[in-house]
Order: C-alpha cells, then structure tokens, then sequence
C-alpha cells in the first residue's frame, strides 16, 4: 500500500482526512479536475498549484492513444512529463471508451473498440489498462471495470457486477508497482442494493487500499443516486479513502460529503466554463448573457481568486466564445471555486461546523426555499 489515511474529524458521517499519497500530502474532502491529453484544458500546473488544486485526473485511454504510455514513460512518468509535482489519479479506460464510442463492445477479455486513429480493432484487457497505468504512474490507479448505464436494468447489470469482480483479481496480478502506486477498487451493481453488496463485499475482501463507488452519474433519479452512496459507504471500510466516480455538481459533493464520501471528479467546472458558465454561490452565472456586457462587477464578489480580483463580468463577457482566454479565465474561476468549496468542506468538517456550512451553501443556492 502507498498510502497513508488519518481521519482528523467526523460529523456524523461525514469525515475530513489527511490521505498523503507519493506525490502530495491531500485534505479531505477533495474535488479532483479532470485532464484528459496530460493537461487541465486551459490551465498551467502552475495556476494549479496556485489554486490549491492538490490531485487531478487523467485518462489511460486518452494518454495512450496521445501521446502513448511508452512515450511518457521515456519521460519518467506523466508527472514528469507535464511537470506536475503533486498527486494524480488515472482512470482505467473501459468507461471512456463505452462513454465516448458506442462501438466498444466488452467481453470477459476486456473491452473491444475501434481505434479511432485508425479505425482497427483494439482490445483493452485488465492486464493492459494496469501496465499502461504502471508506465504513467498516477499515485492511485483505476482497476478495469465493467460500466453499464445506471438506467439499463436486467441481467446485464449483474453480469458487469461480476466481472468487474473477476477483473480485479486480474488487475491485482498484473499491478508491478504496488509499494508506488494505488489500486483502488470499483463498486458496480447498477441501483440494485443485493448486487452493490455483493460488490462492495468482494472488493473489500481483497483489501485494497481504497474504493470507487462507480456506475453513477450517468442519468439516474437524485434519490436512487444518494441511496447508492449512502449503501457503499456504509459497508465500506472506516479507514480507507472512498471515491465517488464521475460526481459532479456542487451540490452533490456536499450530499456525498455528508453520506460518508471522501474524493471526487467531474469535467462539469471545466465543460461548463468552455460554454461561458461561471459556478457561484448561488448556482451558476452566464456571462454570455446580454445582462453582462456592461457588469462592471467580478464574477462573484466573494471569491477571492485570481479573475475575480482582476476582471469584471463585461470583460469576460466580451471574449466568451470570441477567445480562448474567456474559457480558461472561467476554467481558472471554477476549479478554484471547487477547491474553495473543498477546502471548506474539509474545515467545516474538522472544526466541528459541517450542520453550519450546509446550511449556508444551501441557503445561498435556494434562498427562496425553492
Ligand atoms: N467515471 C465515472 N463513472 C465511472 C465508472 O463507473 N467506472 C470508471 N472506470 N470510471 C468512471
Ligand atoms: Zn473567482
């Protein structure tokens, strides 16, 4: 195991911890920004830093496909090769290519898709997705899984449910570097409460040094979505980091926080900024509106980052969607508003003031009791 994880201070469910990983001692709760080609769209690893971003995410099938695994590791590894000096995390791959390309097709071997560079048939097998994330040497690395849509019911569900759980033993078997890198396991099982526990209790039996409760996010009802969380993170190990996959909103993160959930990702502040959306306390604010065009207000008065302290809404306003620098001025804005919103979490929690904090953010977010 090449992990450390200290609880520091609960409430109720909730908990804040100190998870020290290889690359970076990390605060939990943490919102982890997702880099799909070995960057944060927009941002340098410095203006990371500066944002108090202390983990990202790539992608094993992004990298591989550009620049390739071998490439970064003739480099040392995708730390070195981005020069990004704190802690990373990549995903396994199988759920981006059934994401991304509805062609993947999976078999107990692994996942089948077309390359899309040139068209031919590739096949991704558990063993192959670890020694791709053993060359790019993310502090935790995913294990392959099998994902199905949290709406699609039948036996397919449990089908994916175990082989998820054959996969694991195969990526156990296939992972080199466990004194430097993380295996972390995925729950799957769709919304059926008998499959989950039968997958959480799989996977906790390998003792892995952390869990990913998967599957969700991908279109299911809020309540199915928090009753899944709720369930794994009852039975999963007290002392082991858990990380919900794909999650997401504001709002989810602090519901998550409190059912017991430790880390999470989501393209959504990076996407959103790209289409001209500014997150905020009070939930989200178009700067493509025409309202904009002569605010001579920051995005958020209240934040104390970068933009807010030197650009107004009209300015922002001017370059969305008309350059580049609209976007990562909005990306900038909304990373830092979720490292903030992190921060805060993981304070709240410490300081014994969690009830507090979510009574704030939600009053801020529905101040009409709406
Ligand atoms: N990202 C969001 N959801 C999932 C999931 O269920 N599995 C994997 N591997 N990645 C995800
Ligand atoms: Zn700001």
């Amino acid at each position: 195991m090449a992990l450390r994880f200290e609880i520091l201070g609960r409430f109720n469910r909730a908990r804040a911890a100190q998870l020290t990983l290889p690359h970076f001692v990390c605060q939990t709760p943490l919102f982890m920004p997702v880099g799909t080609q070995g960057t944060i769209k927009g941002l340098t690893t410095n203006q990371l830093e500066e944002i108090g971003c202390q983990i990202i995410l790539g992608n094993t099938y992004h990298l591989e496909l550009r620049p390739t695994s071998e490439l970064i590791d003739e480099f040392g590894g995708l730390h070195k090769f981005m020069n990004w000096p704190r802690a990373m995390l990549t995903d396994s791959g199988g759920f981006q290519m059934v994401s991304l390309l509805h062609l993947a097709d999976i078999t107990e071997k692994g996942v089948t898709f077309q390359s899309p560079v040139d068209g031919k048939p590739m096949l991704l097998t558990p063993e192959e997705s670890i020694e791709i994330q053993n060359r790019i040497g993310a502090d935790i690395i995913m294990a392959l899984d099998d994902v199905v849509r949290t709406t699609i019911t039948g036996p397919r569900i449990e089908e994916a449910m175990y082989r998820t759980l054959r996969w694991i033993d195969r990526c156990i078997a296939a992972h080199k570097r466990p004194h430097e890198q993380n295996l972390f396991g995925i729950v799957q099982g769709g919304l059926d409460p008998v499959l989950r526990d039968i997958c959480v209790r799989g996977l906790v039996d390998r003792n892995l040094p952390g869990y990913a409760i998967g599957g969700l996010a991908g279109g299911e009802d809020k309540d199915s979505f928090w009753r899944v969380v709720a369930q794994c993170t009852a039975a999963l190990p007290e002392d082991k980091p858990r990380y919900v996959m794909g999650v997401g909103y504001p709002l989810d993160i602090v519901v998550c926080s409190a059912l017991g959930a430790d880390m999470y990702d989501c393209v959504y502040p990076t996407r959103t900024a790209r289409f001209g959306t500014a997150l905020v306390p009070e939930g989200v604010l178009k700067l493509k509106h025409r309202a904009m065009a002569d605010d001579t207000r920051p995005i958020d008065p209240t934040c104390a980052c970068m933009v807010c302290k030197n650009y107004t809404r009209a300015y922002i306003h001017s370059l969305v969607t008309k350059d580049a620098m609209g976007s990562q001025l909005l990306s900038y804005h909304n990373l830092y508003y979720m490292m903030q919103l992190s921060r805060n979490l993981h304070s709240s929690i410490v300081q014994g003031r969690f009830p507090e904090f979510v009574c704030n953010f939600l009053q801020k977010m529905f101040p009409k009791g709406d």
